[in-house]
């Protein structure tokens, strides 16, 4: 990795496994000059999710968001690029679909900010700790 190159964690949340468009997803990610460094698709049980989403443990839809995360499989992935961090912030649109700018993953595949199709780092400090969460030094292929 040169100085300027970043990691990202991305999920594709379970609506994408279930409506089998992680191909279209990736296309957009790859088409937007992300690489995918590491992927795996997986199952998360609800402590799993619980324990990834501390961060938001007092919010309101802390619960739902947990049961949506482990309703089916996930795709985790880690992205490289320069800048990756607030480039992938920006190609997932915003949080709320109804929100999200037009050529965004959230505007061409979210359903509803609950099931919004993706999850992406929201600072390089989380990125790192995220991939760790999930992922191997070996794991990532640059
Ligand atoms: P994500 O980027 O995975 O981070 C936390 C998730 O909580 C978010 O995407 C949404 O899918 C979900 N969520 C549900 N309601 C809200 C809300 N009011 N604000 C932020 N995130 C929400």
């Amino acid at each position: 990795m040169s100085s300027t190159v970043q990691r990202t964690l991305s999920i594709l949340k379970p609506d994408v496994t279930q409506r089998n468009i992680t191909g279209a997803i990736n296309a957009m990610i790859e088409g937007a000059g992300f690489k995918i460094v590491a992927q795996r698709r997986t199952q998360l049980t609800r402590d799993h999710a619980a324990k990834f989403y501390d961060v938001h443990k007092e919010r309101p839809f802390f619960r739902d968001l947990c049961a949506i995360m482990s309703a089916g499989p996930v795709v985790v992935q880690v992205l490289e690029r320069d800048n990756a961090v607030h480039l992938y912030r920006e190609l997932m649109g915003a949080t709320d679909p109804k929100n999200a700018d037009a050529g965004t993953i959230r505007h061409a595949h979210g359903k509803s900010i609950d099931e919004n199709s993706v999850h992406g780092s929201d600072s390089l400090e989380n990125a790192k700790k995220e991939i760790a969460f999930f992922f191997q030094d070996s794991d990532i292929i640059s």
